[in-house]
């Protein structure tokens, strides 16, 4: 085994080697642009690590952790179009730095390339890989429907909410997963139970997101911190608001809601303290909490040393620190 650090720099080495620009250059620097902006690597460091948690080899796994991380990206490029949104990584966003059709091209010619990283398996481990990671990009793309749908619907419940963020953002992070284990070639058992925990993690995770993209710092969280706000996304945050607020705290959510102020900075701070101010905050930390405890009862059921096991605790539990 190897520590996260390792496989992060590994990934990079291997992502910078098989992601050059050549022409059209404009096809390709935006590519090469939000693929080295950085970021956690969550994903990719997550299928290296899965694959020498049951006894494989890290190396044969690069390939797939480059589909996952360049598929990730290419959904953040089209995502940053739907959510209008400004800045990624503390940068610039791809279409405000080029512009919306080349956002959607870059995003696209990187969708095909995702695909193309997988063309070195065998033709079993192809199949098992692609057919995972086929269902999981078209869950994706529901996921993001329901995302931009509940934009302007009033009726959203906790449940939808749940079951968006179940697939915009946690099966990517689960498949990332279970790809380290099909390439292992683990139990069928083992690989269901370490895609549950990579589901329920990512849960946690975007729960997370969500939490930090209203009380995030602005200085470090590479994001605008207020977006979702701006956008009026349906968070657990604001949906756990609307139950747990007094009548008046709901009626100034409400319409806070509805208007689209040039200057949102007062929208934000007033929304802001009506989450704090209802409890919302505290029941959405609950709900982090509740996932992650999840992921941890699907973890106890793998078969694997206590000591792996204890590998992919520790980095569960320190993703839920995080502040970026
Ligand atoms: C993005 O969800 C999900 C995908 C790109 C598939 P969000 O819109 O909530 O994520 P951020 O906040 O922009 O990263
Ligand atoms: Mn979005
Ligand atoms: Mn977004």
């Amino acid at each position: 085994m190897h520590s996260i650090e390792f496989y992060r720099t590994e990934f990079i080495k291997y992502l910078e080697k098989k992601t050059q620009i050549k022409d059209p250059k404009n096809l390709y620097e935006p590519i090469s642009y939000i693929l080295g902006l950085g970021g956690k690597r969550l994903r990719p460091v997550l299928t290296l690590l899965t694959t020498d948690l049951f006894g494989g080899d890290y190396t044969k796994a690069l390939d797939a952790a480059l589909a996952v991380e360049v598929f990730h990206n290419f959904s953040l490029v089209h995502d940053d179009i739907m959510d209008d949104a400004p800045i990624r990584r503390g940068k610039t966003t791809v279409h405000e730095k080029w512009d919306i059709n080349t956002g959607i091209l870059s995003g696209d010619a990187m969708l095909i390339n995702s695909y193309q990283f997988f063309e070195d398996y065998t033709v079993d481990e192809f199949k098992e890989l692609v057919q995972l990671f086929s269902k999981t990009a078209i869950e994706v793309c529901e996921g993001q429907q329901y995302d931009v749908d509940f934009e302007t619907r009033d009726d959203v419940t906790i449940a939808e909410y749940l079951k968006m963020i179940e697939y915009k953002t946690a099966v990517l992070v689960a498949a990332a997963m279970k790809m380290g284990a099909i390439i292992t070639a683990t139990s069928k058992e083992n690989q269901d139970l370490v895609y549950e925990f990579g589901r329920n993690l990512g849960i946690a995770f975007q729960l997370q997101d969500d939490y930090l993209d209203a009380f995030g710092n602005p200085e470090t969280f590479g994001k605008q911190v207020g977006g979702d706000i701006i956008e009026n996304k349906k968070t657990f945050l604001y949906l756990r608001a609307l139950e747990l607020s007094s009548p008046s705290e709901k009626e100034t959510l409400l319409h806070l809601y509805s208007i689209a102020p040039k200057d949102a900075t007062e929208k934000i701070e007033a929304i802001k303290n009506v989450f704090a101010q209802s409890g919302s905050v505290d029941a959405t930390k609950k709900e982090i909490e509740k996932y992650t405890q999840r992921a941890f009862t699907c973890l106890n059921q793998i078969r694997l040393s206590e000591e792996r096991k204890e590998i992919l605790r520790v980095f569960g539990e320190n993703l839920m620190k995080r502040t970026v």
